[in-house]
């Protein structure tokens, strides 16, 4: 191309955005959101996993739409529509490994998601509305894997929906016509069925693509924190009025995060085409049989990122014969994280400053969590029992019950270890 001809291009292209940005504020939106949004300079391994959910919500998103033009909402046909979609449809396993498998890296991507923003105080002040709004995702990311778990009506399927359902019975007084509301009907059948794909398919994924939205406005309002703690927008450059220690988001970090990107698709691909079912813990082995009303499995068990606090429900025992402990106490498992912008009264955010109290703890309420996780994977006497001098309790049960009771403990004591706790001085500027 000519001098001539590539100055022509650029001032007709130049035309173009401002025929654009005089009816749409895109240049102004591009420059406040990435070209001159200022992050951390420090982010590091553990800042992928933010943007590694965006692409996982995306492809979810977009394999299900596929998934949702052969799959038939419907007990006689639901099971069978699966199998076609994986026979029959051209590329249509690859479709539907790709939606099963995304749906338990969407939960290890936010799991991780959440562990950085705990080990670097990202639920503190100014943030504490970004992490409210990521436990909300997170409730609604639940609802929407358990709403989609039913949909290939396999015996898991079926029965765990049942279980769960069966849970809010435990309400007392109003609880047995609530799960019999939810259910629409006496026991799970079609009526459920097709609630729970209205629910999966439209209603939860709207819900979340507007908290996602509400997650990312907040935090644009505030900006990120770092693996220091330090608010960057406290030294700013004279002149230019940036931040001293942050960078452009584009291009330093859009180019970051495509070395994240491209490591999780390889480890993506890797479970797709490998290893789709991943021993059991990604698509469970009872779920190629069609669900049966009438033959209850042996060992139900829900998918592992619900098992940590299934083990809790269990591991409550139950008072004058109601099971409502348990379900109150998993219920606050989960609401629990909320609170921690409240509970921790340390005067430092990251880990990086703060003193060995407070890491014990949290070496223990990750240690509990995992021991719970997997606990929840298993029959509650896949240990035994204990001998008559314990009543011949499960071992299991016994170790889940220790380990219910350290995990609330990280949450109930923080207040007190967070305050006595002994940190380092935090530096003025991030320390790269
Ligand atoms: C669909 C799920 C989610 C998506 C797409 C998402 C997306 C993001 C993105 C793109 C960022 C900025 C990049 C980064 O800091 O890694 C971010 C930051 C953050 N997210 Fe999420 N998020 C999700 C779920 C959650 C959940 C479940 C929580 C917590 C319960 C959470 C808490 C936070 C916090 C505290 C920050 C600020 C971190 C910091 O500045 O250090 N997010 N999120």
């Amino acid at each position: 191309m000519t001098d001539k001809n590539k100055s022509a291009l650029s001032s007709a292209l130049n035309d173009g955005l401002n025929w654009v940005d005089a009816r749409f504020p895109l240049t102004s939106n591009v420059k406040a959101h990435l070209t001159e949004y200022y992050a951390p300079k420090n982010f590091n391994f553990w800042y992928f996993f933010g943007s590694l959910a965006l692409l996982v919500l995306v492809l979810q998103i977009l394999t299900g739409i596929f998934l949702t033009m052969h799959y038939k909402p419907d007990a006689d046909l639901a099971f069978g529509s699966v199998e076609y979609i994986m026979r029959d449809v051209p590329w249509g396993w690859l479709i539907r490994y790709m939606h099963s498998t995304g749906a338990s890296m969407f939960f290890v991507v936010v799991y991780l998601h959440m562990f950085r923003g705990i080990i670097y105080g990202s639920y503190r002040n100014p943030r504490e509305l970004i992490w409210l709004f990521g436990v909300a995702i997170f409730l609604v990311l639940m609802g929407e894997a358990f709403f989609g778990y039913l949909l290939p009506w396999g015996q898991m399927s079926y029965w765990g929906a049942q279980v769960i359902v069966n849970l809010f019975s435990a309400i007392p007084f109003i609880g047995p016509d609530v799960s019999e509301w939810l259910r629409g009907d006496y026991l799970v059948s079609d009526a459920t069925l097709n609630r729970f794909f209205a629910f999966h398919v439209i209603a939860l994924p709207f819900v979340l693509v507007g908290l996602v939205v509400a997650h990312l406005i907040a935090l644009h309002e505030v900006g990120s924190n770092n693996p220091d703690g330090v608010e960057i927008k406290k030294l700013r450059d004279k002149k230019t009025g940036f931040p001293l220690d942050g960078i452009p988001f584009h291009p330093y970090y859009t180019v970051k995060d495509l070395v994240g990107v491209s490591m999780f698709l390889i480890v993506f691909s890797a479970i797709i085409f490998f290893a789709p079912e991943m021993g059991g813990y990604f698509l469970e082995a009872n779920n190629f049989v069609p669900a049966d009303p009438l033959k209850t499995p042996a060992h139900i068990a829900p998918v592992w990122y619900f098992t940590p606090y299934y083990s809790i429900l269990r591991a409550v025992p139950p008072i004058l014969n109601s099971q409502f402990p348990g379900v109150a106490a998993m219920g606050l498992s989960v609401v629990a994280f909320a609170l921690l912008p409240w509970l921790d009264k340390s005067p430092v955010k990251s880990i990086r400053y703060r003193g060995t109290l407070y890491k014990q703890w949290l070496v223990a309420f990750v240690i509990s969590f995992l021991v719970l996780g997997y606990l929840g994977t298993v029959p509650s006497n896949v240990w035994g029992q204990f001998g008559a001098w314990m009543g011949g309790a499960d071992r299991a049960t016994v170790v889940a019950r220790i380990f219910t009771v350290v995990y609330f403990l990280f949450f109930a004591l923080m207040p007190w270890y967070t305050k006595k706790d002994k940190t380092k001085p935090v530096p003025e500027r991030v320390t790269g």
